[in-house]
């Protein structure tokens, strides 16, 4: 599985993300965009607008292991097939937006609900936001300026970032970490 994943991530640093889920090779994406991702394979049809995913947010957080290996999301774009019931139950994105899980500190909003009312709208924009004017807690140009940079991907050099102390990457095991979750309610620090 390590080889594999190893191997996915260099075919992936070689292609870059290429934007393959609209089909248009887009000539270079802004910074803020590179990598992010639009998951719709049912919310529209749902009356949801799509869910934008931000690597670039994540990815200065967590490592890809945890995402790609530990909680098992695809390295393609609407491949995982994401249910709201997945999230509901404290998979995928709800592995970390429940509600419970604290991240410095802060409690991480949570994912799906299955009441039909939708009535928290405001908390379901947060990640059903694709063409809704969303202002997002964390913005791109403040939250890296000072990280190092370079030509590729999305202009920050994230290994030196990280070797830097600037950000520091959790990686839990997900079976250690449902483990320790029956038990108490510990944040997230704890794994990072
Ligand atoms: C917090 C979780 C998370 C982290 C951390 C993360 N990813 Fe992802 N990644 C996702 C999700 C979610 C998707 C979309 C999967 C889907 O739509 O089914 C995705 C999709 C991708 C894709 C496919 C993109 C496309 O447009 O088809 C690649 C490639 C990828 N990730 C690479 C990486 C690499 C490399 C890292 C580490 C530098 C990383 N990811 C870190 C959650 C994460
Ligand atoms: C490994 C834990 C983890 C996973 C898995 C994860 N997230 Fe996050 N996400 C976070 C943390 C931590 C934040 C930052 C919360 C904050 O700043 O208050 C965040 C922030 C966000 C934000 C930013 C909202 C804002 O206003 O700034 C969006 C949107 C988001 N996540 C969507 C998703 C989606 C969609 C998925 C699944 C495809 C997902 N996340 C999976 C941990 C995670
Ligand atoms: C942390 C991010 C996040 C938040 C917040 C969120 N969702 Fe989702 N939701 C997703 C993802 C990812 C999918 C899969 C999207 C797709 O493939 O269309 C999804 C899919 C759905 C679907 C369609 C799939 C299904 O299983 O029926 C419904 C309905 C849904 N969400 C309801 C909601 C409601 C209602 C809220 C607000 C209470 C909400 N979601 C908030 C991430 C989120």
């Amino acid at each position: 599985m390590k080889k594999l994943f190893i191997v996915l991530l260099a075919v992936f640093l070689a292609s870059g993300f290429s934007m393959a889920q609209s089909g248009i090779k887009k000539t270079r994406p802004h910074p803020n965009e590179y990598g992010k991702v639009i998951i719709d394979n049912y919310s529209e049809r749902e009356q949801l607008a799509p869910v934008v995913y931000d690597h670039w947010l994540h990815r200065a957080r967590y490592t890809c292991r945890l995402c790609h290996v530990d909680i098992g999301f695809a390295m393609s774009a609407n491949a995982t097939g994401i249910k709201a019931a997945d999230n509901i139950k404290g998979e995928y994105c709800g592995t970390c937006h429940n509600g419970k899980m604290t991240y410095r500190g802060e409690k991480i909003f949570s994912a799906c609900s299955n009441k039909s009312n939708h009535e928290d709208a405001q908390g379901c924009n947060r990640c059903h936001s694709l063409g809704k004017n969303i202002k997002m807690k964390q913005d791109f140009a403040a939250f890296t300026g000072k990280f190092p940079k370079e030509r590729f991907g999305n202009g920050i050099d994230w290994i030196k970032t990280e070797a830097e102390g600037l950000i520091k990457l959790g990686s839990f095991r997900k079976s250690c970490w449902r483990l320790i979750r029956r038990t108490t309610l510990w944040g997230f620090q704890a794994y990072r």
